[in-house]
């Protein structure tokens, strides 16, 4: 549990801001959330206009209680409540056949909504002081890295937003979950904080993994490239790591590595700075987000990670990783894995 409270003045003045159309930023036990009233479509757009995100991008709504969702989904089937039930308040979204109540500007005019309800003690309390759904993405600039800190709410979005409610760092560190029982089956749509299995062991039975390219769904989480810090990233198994931060940092780069395996003897040399990361994949996935930031800040020129395992409970961290190289590729045309490139014309 997090043991972070609020004193309710400041609960209640952010609800008011809720009620007058405003913005507020909050925490959730996955990252903050950046909310406006989801039943008011010029509140809603105002979360559009902050983040610079495609207006067709759908959000979730969070609600107190699954005693709520039949105010937002219509034919909510059997296997949503089980889920509910037994995940929320937590890490998992569904996304199932829209009400007839919610705006256009929610779902970004798709038949569905996204619904959760989150383990926070300050989400908690916000959303029952305000009664009704708080529309939320992660309160980042679109396509950035997910804030996990009341301040990193202030450096990205700072006096945009109406407030920002600060309830310590947050707990998972991942997003949620996002698994859509919108159309029959169950069909993963991003993984996340609550793993797979949990999922598959409550339904007892597989879930199926949504195919990006034939799916119409517009989820952010599908994208190829997201989650991306500003730092381009490289994804390097153990043993070439270090090869290729030395190799880096001969070519006078400043070089941040993330790595699992201890490394500390091999740093020697200027230029690189080793970030010792968390074994346990719990609390890797915790401090991810902050450690992008916080290497975003330094300016370095490249970002070197050890590829993290890949077993189960590391799927969702793998994801993120991967995103977050592919858009720093993209945008600087790097090659991910290998050779340095004769010129890769990165040096900044
Ligand atoms: O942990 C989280 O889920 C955080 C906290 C704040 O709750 N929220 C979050 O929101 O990550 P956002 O907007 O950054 O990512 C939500 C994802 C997006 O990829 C969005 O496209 C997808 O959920 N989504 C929302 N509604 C959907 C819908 N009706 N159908 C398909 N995907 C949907
Ligand atoms: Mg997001």
């Amino acid at each position: 549990m997090n043991s972070y409270t609020i004193p309710n003045d400041e609960i209640q003045a952010a609800a008011a801001l809720l009620r007058a159309g405003e913005t507020v930023a909050f925490p959730t036990e996955t990252v903050y959330g950046l909310g406006a009233d989801a039943s008011n479509p010029l509140a809603v757009r105002k979360i559009f206009e902050i983040k610079g995100r495609p207006n067709y991008h759908p959000l979730i709504v969070h609600i107190a209680a699954a005693s709520q969702l039949p105010a937002w989904a219509q034919s909510i089937p059997d296997a949503a409540w089980r889920l509910a039930e037994t995940f929320w308040p937590g890490p998992l979204t569904l996304i199932l056949q829209r009400s007839s109540q919610v705006p256009n500007e929610v779902t970004g005019g798709q038949d569905t909504v996204g619904l959760r309800v989150p383990d926070h003690p300050v989400a908690t309390a916000l959303l029952r002081a305000f009664g009704g759904g708080i529309a939320a993405p992660s309160a980042n600039r679109f396509g950035q890295v997910s804030p996990t800190t009341a301040q990193h709410v202030h450096d990205k979005l700072g006096s945009r937003v109406g407030m920002i409610l600060d309830g310590g760092p947050c707990r998972i560190g991942v997003e949620s979950t996002i698994v859509s029982l919108a159309h029959g089956e169950a069909v993963l749509l991003r993984p996340g904080g609550l793993s797979v299995e949990a999922i598959e062991d409550t339904l007892n039975k597989k879930i199926l993994l949504a195919q990006p390219a034939a799916s119409k769904v517009h989820a952010s989480g599908m994208l190829a490239s997201h989650y991306a810090p500003t730092t381009p990233i490289e994804i390097h198994p153990a043993d070439e790591l270090w090869r290729r931060a030395h190799q880096l940092a001969n070519l006078g780069y400043k070089v941040a590595v993330l790595n699992l395996s201890d490394n500390s003897k091999r740093v020697g040399s200027g230029g690189i700075t080793s970030f010792q990361m968390p074994l346990l994949a719990d609390e890797y996935g915790r401090e991810l987000y902050a450690t992008l930031h916080r290497i975003d800040h330094a300016r370095f020129d490249r970002l070197l990670a050890e590829a993290p395992p890949s077993t189960q409970e590391w799927v969702a961290i793998n994801d993120r990783m991967r995103r977050a190289a592919q858009g720093t590729a993209n945008e600087n045309k790097i090659s991910v894995a290998g050779d340095l490139p004769a010129h890769d014309g990165i040096k900044k």
